[in-house]
């Protein structure tokens, strides 16, 4: 094995070489990724970043002795040819790679590494536990699906600079050894050596910074950044992800509105080579409820809610009028052409509901003219051809009721929605359905810490019209509950991609703000004393949004989890399998840091 590359340098990649190339001395470097002896002839496919080639080591057209080299090459070496391109001879083109009409015969062969029995083969269509693969994600990143992700995520890195940078925004970088920001999620805290006993955050996005930024006059700020969360992971959220993060000055809702649409627009055709119509829909926070059970409606099909509070209220079911009368509601979805689920799967529905939160799931079939429902008799037929009619029911149909209260009510249809979309296939696939999401309460209730909590976060501003009520709604939840903020939200295809709102800028407002969510002034000073004292000091307007971009490649890709679209991914219990991380760490660094570790591991687990 030689260590220097020598005369095999390579001058072309593989996947560059064409049949404008027949005749050409080639040298060419990568790995072989198929080996087949056929009768003393050697073929190897190799593969380089660009693409495949197949070489043959022939005894009539190779050296003899680079033949016999050929004959130790195995899966995934690392080798060096020397070679000359040649038309294949007919019929043995390979029309499912593009350079199968031409091939390369060796002259000269170098094996630079030799590779280990593989885990898994370099294939696309491979089925491999996920730990697995990413315990050697080196190996898994050599599959082409893999790399070609990457490079579309490399792709969105430029197009959003060149977008943004166009548009005036500046690049700013924001500490990761910071203060916590709250965006709603635990933080990850890092030990200071140098104080012990205290701890930087790492940030949870660079909101604060951001709209500090502002008050420093940049005016068009923008930042591909990572943000760490620590938070429960499923398919769409990793605790380290990637934003577009992005804020501007002197700017309202439609601005910032324009600037994002702008950008995906400039992504989506420069990247996908597709137009898409803008502007983008819209659709206020209440109505997104009440039509599709969520605030991230997926609009590539149909399945909306329909209220029939008015006609359960009569009806002699019990479930359906005591709902009614304590203030709840009753809808329904029609699931056109859902006759054909069988008794078992409208079981199975009814426990997903059940298990969602419902306390049951009523359902009428409509079949061959015959009606089959646990609850008919509970009907009279003219409240019967009401729900019919209003719920546009015909043969064939399947319609689902749920009561309970306004928030189980939506939230199980909105689950069900998609859980029927997914089990009847009813989600074309190709589709860009994008929709702003507006009109977002400013705050509503939590239960478990029996205060008001910001829907987004605390420094969106209320809705101007609201303003005036401030001081009222400081000690009246009912007012407060009421309040809309300046906040939007961006969904694909029912993934919400990109949030963000107008900001407050006066200190006077942050101030009442936090009073009303019940932090205190002493603890507004401690958390973000710096953000209150910067607006202080002469603070625009401003406003922002920041997209997970993690998310955006996922779609772009069609990948069905974001981990497949970051290189170097954690599980959903937050490990890295390929470093091992988190883990153990010597007792001097914590003795460094002042930190003795409480909790008793097991002497195996170490
Ligand atoms: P928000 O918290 O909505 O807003 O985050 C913005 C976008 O980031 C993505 N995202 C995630 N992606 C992967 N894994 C996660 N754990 C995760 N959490 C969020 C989502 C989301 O829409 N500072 C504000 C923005 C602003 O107001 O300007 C913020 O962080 O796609
Ligand atoms: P019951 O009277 O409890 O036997 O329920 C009659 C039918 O109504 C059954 O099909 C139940 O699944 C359904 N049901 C019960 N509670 C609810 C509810 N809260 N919403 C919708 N359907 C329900």
């Amino acid at each position: 094995m030689l260590d220097h590359l020598g005369e095999f340098k390579r001058d072309f990649f593989a996947g560059e070489l064409t049949e404008n190339n027949i005749g050409d001395e080639v040298r060419l470097l990568g790995w072989a990724e198929s080996v087949r002896d056929h009768g003393g002839v050697i073929f190897i496919n190799l593969r380089d970043k660009e693409g495949i080639i197949q070489v043959v080591f022939d005894p009539s057209k190779s050296p003899k002795e680079e033949v016999e080299k050929a004959k130790k090459v195995r899966l995934e070496y690392v080798i060096g040819v020397l070679g000359r391109v040649e038309r294949r001879p007919a019929g043995t083109e390979n029309p499912k790679i593009p350079t199968g009409n031409i091939e390369v015969i060796g002259q000269k062969l170098l094996i630079l590494n030799t590779c280990d029995i593989l885990p898994f083969p370099i294939e696309d269509d491979i089925n491999v536990n996920e730990e697995v693969r990413l315990k050697y994600r080196y190996l898994d990143i050599r599959r082409n699906k893999m790399f070609k992700n990457l490079l579309l995520r490399h792709e969105v890195y430029q197009k959003t600079r060149e977008y943004l940078a166009g548009h005036g925004f500046l690049e700013v970088e924001t500490p990761m050894l910071t203060k916590s920001t709250p965006e709603g999620a635990r933080d990850f805290l890092v030990p200071s050596r140098l104080e012990k006993g205290k701890f930087y955050a790492l940030p949870q996005s660079p909101q604060l910074f951001k709209q500090i930024l502002m008050v420093g006059g940049i005016e068009r700020y923008f930042q591909i950044v990572k943000c760490f969360r620590d938070e429960d992971l499923r398919k769409d959220r990793q605790p380290e992800f990637t934003q577009i993060d992005f804020e501007m000055s002197f700017v309202d809702e439609e601005d910032v509105m324009a600037i994002s649409e702008g950008l995906i627009h400039y992504l989506w055709k420069e990247i996908l080579g597709i137009e898409l119509k803008l502007p983008f829909p819209r659709i206020t926070y209440k109505e997104a409820i009440e039509k599709y059970g969520t605030d991230k409606p997926d609009l590539r099909y149909g399945l909306e809610l329909v209220d029939i509070s008015d006609i359960a209220k009569e009806v002699e079911l019990k479930v359906f009028r005591n709902v009614v009368e304590s203030g709840g509601l009753v809808k329904s979805i029609n699931i056109k052409g859902g006759a054909k689920l069988t008794r078992k799967e409208i079981d199975e529905l009814t426990n997903e509901a059940i298990n969602f939160g419902a306390k049951g799931m009523a359902w009428i079939k409509l079949e061959n003219g015959k009606e089959t429902s646990p609850i008919l008799k509970f009907f009279t037929d003219e409240q019967k051809q009401k729900i019919y009619e209003r719920l546009n029911a015909e043969d064939k149909d399947l319609l689902i009721f749920i009561a309970d209260t306004y928030e189980t009510t939506h939230r199980v249809l909105g689950f069900l929605r998609k859980i029927i979309a997914e089990k009847m296939n009813l989600i074309p696939q190709g589709q860009w359905k994008f929709i702003w999401v507006v009109d977002f309460p400013l705050v509503e209730w939590d239960e478990e810490e029996n205060r008001l909590v910001a829907l987004h976060h605390p420094f969106t501003s209320p809705k101007e019209e609201d303003l005036d009520k401030l001081d009222e709604a400081i000690n009246n939840k009912e007012i407060a509950l009421n309040f809309k903020s300046r906040a939007y939200d961006l969904v694909l295809n029912g993934e919400e991609i990109g949030g963000g709102s107008i900001r407050i800028h006066r200190p006077d407002i942050q101030k009442k703000i936090f009073e009303m969510l019940n932090i205190s002034e002493e603890e507004a000073e401690e958390k973000f004393g710096f953000l209150i004292q910067a607006l202080k000091y002469g603070a625009p307007p401003h406003g922002g949004l920041a997209f997970g971009l993690d998310r955006i490649v996922a779609l772009m890709t069609g990948s069905d989890s974001i981990r497949e679209v970051i290189a170097f991914p954690k599980t959903q219990k937050g490990n890295c399998p390929l470093t091992g991380a988190p883990d153990f760490v010597a007792q001097e660094q914590l003795d460094e840091l002042g930190i003795e570790v409480e909790i008793s591991v097991k002497e195996g687990d170490r």
